[in-house]
């Protein structure tokens, strides 16, 4: 049992590896990929007037609302024609901020 013991210091490096993994896989998050699944129905074909990925204007206007808004309107909504979430239940808000930034990448 003491020699266990003596080896804690190792565990504690586990855990801190295993945490450091995590977070580097949410940094290797798909956005491209969530956004196929959930946005694209909208967002790829202007379904509902929505703001066309790859459309520069519209988005470099909705752009000078400033991150934190876009994000905030993605989360909750806009204008009951912007689904709160993007009708993606399971994307926290930290996924649902990769994604904003992976649509305004590709509207550059
Ligand atoms: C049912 C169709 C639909 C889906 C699905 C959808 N959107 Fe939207 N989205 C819209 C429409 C329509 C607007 C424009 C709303 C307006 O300006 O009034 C919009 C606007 C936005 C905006 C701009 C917000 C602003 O403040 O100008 C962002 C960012 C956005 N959507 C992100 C997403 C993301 C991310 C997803 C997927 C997780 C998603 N949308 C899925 C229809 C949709």
């Amino acid at each position: 049992m003491k020699k266990c013991m003596k080896y804690w210091p190792l565990y504690v490096i586990g855990v801190l590896v295993s945490w450091t993994s995590f977070a580097a896989e949410s940094e290797n998050y798909d956005a491209a990929a969530a956004y196929q699944t959930s946005c694209f129905a909208c967002h790829g074909t202007g379904q509902a007037h929505a703001p066309v990925v790859g459309d520069v204007i519209e988005w470099e206007i909705r752009a000078e609302k400033g991150m934190e808004t876009l994000v905030q309107n993605t989360i909750n909504g806009l204008n009951g024609i912007m689904p709160a979430r993007g009708l993606c239940a399971d994307c926290s808000d930290e996924q649902l901020r990769a994604i904003v930034e992976y649509m305004l990448e590709e509207s550059k």
